[in-house]
């Protein structure tokens, strides 16, 4: 246990303590990794003591089109899940900004195949406290990997299954071992696809550009949002072209967008500065204006969902209601 430790977590249509959020060693979801997730944050702000979710129902949206792919089907509509969200947040009180992951998952299956049809699935969520990074201000370095990012033919990047964060993991882990922070992928035909949990976007003679959704890429919320937010604060449009390898040697600026990552400016790839080596002027108003949409002092306030106690409820209900459920 760590002093971070959450004291709540979500499975299965109530609140447990963290440690008993537990799925079977033998599921399809633990084993093989059979399940489909969403991260999303949960921010503080914009008055003292209010906390919004971003892009919520987006991010439950992408976890039914990742369900409808693997033909799975859950108990819980995306209003349970999203007060479960909010359920889970209040329970754990953080005081800052959190991440929150809703994982839905395949269950034992018959004869404990892992290879089996089954029917059988169940949902956790948890959120850890999870503060912006020192390096939204620093940057980071990013290697070209020797890997190849999975392709739509195999392991479809676009659907967002823990069994493909295998790719990223070897990839994330040959970056840091020879002193990167992070690492770009290359798809099958030798283009940038993005990062291991992040797309990338590229700043080359004032254009913005990403690669489409065919490059081996998740269709990623941020850079939907950095492309609402160009469009309609810098008036720049954001092109989905495929990236050559060599551009992002030569390009003037380089940046991630996740939701966990949310905007990182990249400073070198393979040792090479990007531009002048530092954060460049776009991605820095970029990084404004989405620091002003997450924390709903911007255009969109329809992105914010606030996250309130469910009507009728005390301030700590949804807890007791698990506690009574768990006595
Ligand atoms: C592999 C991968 N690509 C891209 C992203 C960015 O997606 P989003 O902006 O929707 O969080 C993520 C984050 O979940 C990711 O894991």
């Amino acid at each position: 246990m760590t002093a971070t430790t959450p004291a709540y977590a979500w499975l299965n249509g109530r609140l447990v303590p963290w440690d008993q959020c537990v799925v079977h060693a033998r599921s399809q979801g633990a084993f093989w990794g059979a399940n489909v997730f969403e991260g999303i944050r949960v921010y503080t702000g914009p008055g003292e003591g209010e906390l919004s979710a971003f892009r919520v129902r987006d991010h439950l949206e992408r976890l039914r089109r990742s369900m409808k792919s693997l033909h799975m089907e859950i108990d819980h509509t995306d209003d349970e899940l999203a007060r479960a969200c909010d359920d889970l947040v209040l329970a754990n009180d953080f005081g800052t900004d959190a991440h929150v992951c809703v994982v839905a998952y395949f269950g034992l299956g018959p004869n404990f195949d892992p290879l089996a049809h089954t029917t059988e699935t169940g949902v956790h969520i948890t959120s850890t406290p999870v503060p912006r990074s020192a390096a939204f201000a620093a940057g980071v370095s990013a290697s070209i990997s020797s890997w190849r990012r999975i392709g739509n033919d195999a392991m479809p990047p676009r659907i967002k299954t823990g069994a493909n964060y295998h790719n990223s993991r070897l990839a994330q882990h040959e970056a840091v071992r020879n002193g990167f922070d992070t690492t770009l992928l290359l798809n099958a035909r030798g283009t940038v696809a993005e990062a291991p949990g992040s797309c990338v976007v590229m700043v080359r003679d004032g254009e913005l550009i990403t690669p489409p959704g065919t490059s081996g890429v998740l269709e990623g919320i941020t850079v939907d949002t950095v492309a609402t937010l160009a469009r309609e604060q810098l008036g720049i449009p954001l092109h989905r072209r495929e990236i050559d390898r060599t551009e992002l040697y030569v390009c003037d600026e380089l940046f991630l967008c996740g939701t966990m990552s949310e905007l990182l400016p990249i400073t070198s790839v393979d040792r090479l500065p990007v531009g002048d080596g530092t954060p460049g002027a776009l991605t820095r108003a970029l990084q404004d204006h989405y620091t002003d949409a997450v924390r709903n002092r911007g255009a969109h306030p329809e992105w914010c969902t606030p996250v309130a106690r469910a009507a009728g409820d005390g301030p700590t209900g949804a807890v007791r209601a698990s506690e009574e459920a768990l006595a």
